[in-house]
């Protein structure tokens, strides 16, 4: 099973964060209380922001979307996230390029999208 991802979200600024190791405080920004932010899954997402996992040549490509997300300053895939039980492997993704990446194949584990406008989704594999 893959290591357990949590993402915090700050509802002022937008400000996205990935918790390395739970301290049991509380993370704040902006004077607020950063939101936990949930992945959507398979049955909760729709054509443009789910991984889509291709394996060739000992690589895992990862593509979000079964069609191409918008890639704006506004709108975009900012980061695909690979998990597995011992790593955690992050790829960042500049506006105007595509949302795509590639990583070492693994067993298995789970691949995050985050879009900085409908959220964090996720896939197991
Ligand atoms: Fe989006």
């Amino acid at each position: 099973m893959a290591k357990k991802l949590l993402f915090y979200r700050c509802p002022v600024c937008h400000t996205l964060v990935e918790l390395i190791d739970n301290g049991g405080h509380s993370l704040t920004c902006c004077g607020q209380s950063m939101q936990p932010v949930t992945a959507k899954t398979e049955d909760q997402a729709d054509e443009y922001h789910l991984p889509v996992i291709t394996r060739r040549s000992g690589l895992l490509y990862v593509e979000v979307g079964k069609k191409p997300h918008p890639q704006s300053e506004d709108h975009q895939i900012t980061c695909i996230v690979l998990v597995t039980k011992q790593t955690v492997r992050r790829s960042d993704i500049k506006s105007n390029r595509s949302a795509a990446t590639v990583f070492t194949d693994k067993d298995h584990g789970d691949v995050y999208a985050y879009c900085n406008v409908h959220g964090l989704y996720k896939v197991s594999f």
